[in-house]
């Protein structure tokens, strides 16, 4: 036996932007899922941030119509409130995956008033929230799970301060979950000189310090999530220069080049990008979906290499060991040696 060579369920991102419909120019379904596939991932879902965010139940059926021609992996979606679309909860509950809500500043304009957030979470009792929700945001998320009892998953954290309240929560039963993005794994706000607005996302970079209490407390944290959030090199050279970074295509070579150093476990990586993503947000696998990568293979991570869209990646220069070399959905080969074998629309909408 080769043991160089592994195979690993199907990756699933809970956290996803792909921009389609509104800013094709970015990121569209179909690179932003071939760009999954070389990552490893075959499933993503898809954030409701686009530039006419979908907030209802038509903008919802559109951009479904949309994916399904184009998608080269299984996608699902979430739906998104500013706090005024309370009627379409209903309607939308069996075509998404969750709620996505924000209560601090990001791209687009999607702030919702903390004095909204009691009503949504009153309206939207089956399926699981998801939070962009830093610092006090935390605090007061917790305390309406602690009231209302709705499930609720914290995107991104960062800090050390904000996943301690979120250990705490979980040591209280609540049912929350949180997720960590691989750049706040793997970079520190040391590399914000360099990179520049290549390295400015939501949230920022954070301390070494936050970083080491986010390795030391892995078996709290749920999932991996790479908040692949695409924009054009011409526009993070702008001003102000956009937030976000692209993370579909290098996730799975960071972490398995993390555990050839010891960092993290197989299994941890299965944990964070398979079970606890399909567990979370109710997701069905099928055996035959899974990626053949080999653990020894070296290689630079280069922008020019990259299939998404904006052609780009913080960590364009990073060597790697760990590399995707066969993707397979529902026993279809669908990526091998960076080449997709499959026609837009062979995913899944979920
Ligand atoms: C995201 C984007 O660009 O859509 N940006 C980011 O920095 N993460 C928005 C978000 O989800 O916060
Ligand atoms: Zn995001």
């Amino acid at each position: 036996m080769n043991m160089s060579k592994l195979t690993l369920p199907g990756l699933i991102d809970p956290h996803a932007h792909l921009r389609d419909p509104g800013q094709t120019y970015k990121e569209d379904f179909y690179t932003g899922t071939c760009a999954a596939l070389a990552g490893g991932y075959t499933t993503l879902l898809d954030m409701p941030n686009n530039q006419t965010p979908i907030t209802t139940l038509k903008r919802l059926n559109q951009k479904i119509k949309i994916a399904k021609q184009k998608i080269v992996c299984d996608v699902g979606f979430y739906f998104g409130s500013l706090g005024n679309n309370l009627n379409e909860f209903s309607k939308v509950q069996a075509k998404v995956l969750g709620l996505k809500l924000y209560l601090n500043e990001t791209t687009g304009n999607f702030l919702i008033d903390k004095q909204e957030l009691e009503k949504i979470f009153l309206s939207w009792r089956k399926k699981i929230i998801l939070l962009h929700a830093e610092d006090n945001a935390v605090d007061h998320v917790i305390k309406l799970v602690k009231k209302l009892g709705n499930r609720v998953h914290f995107c991104h954290i960062s800090t050390a301060s904000d996943l301690k309240q979120i250990i705490k929560a979980k040591e209280n039963n609540l049912p929350v979950s949180c997720g960590v993005t691989p750049h706040h794994l793997f970079l520190t706000e040391n590399n914000v000189k360099k990179l520049g607005p290549f390295a400015k996302m939501k949230p920022p970079l954070r301390s070494k310090k936050d970083q080491e209490f986010l390795w030391k407390n892995l078996k709290y944290i749920d999932v991996v999530e790479s908040d692949h959030a695409p924009h054009t090199i011409e526009e993070k050279g702008g001003d102000p220069t956009p937030f976000g970074v692209t993370g579909l295509e290098t996730t799975l070579s960071l972490l398995l080049t993390a555990v050839s150093q010891k960092r993290l476990k197989i299994d941890d990586i299965v944990r964070l990008c398979c079970q606890r993503p399909k567990d979370i947000f109710g997701i069905k696998v099928d055996k035959q979906t899974y990626v053949e990568v080999n653990l020894n293979s070296k290689f630079l991570i280069l922008n020019s290499k990259l299939l998404t869209k904006c052609g780009w990646s913080p960590f364009d220069g990073w060597m790697v060991r760990g590399r995707v070399e066969r993707v397979f959905i529902r026993n279809r080969k669908v990526f091998e040696n960076g080449k997709i074998l499959v026609k837009r629309g062979f995913g899944k909408v979920l």
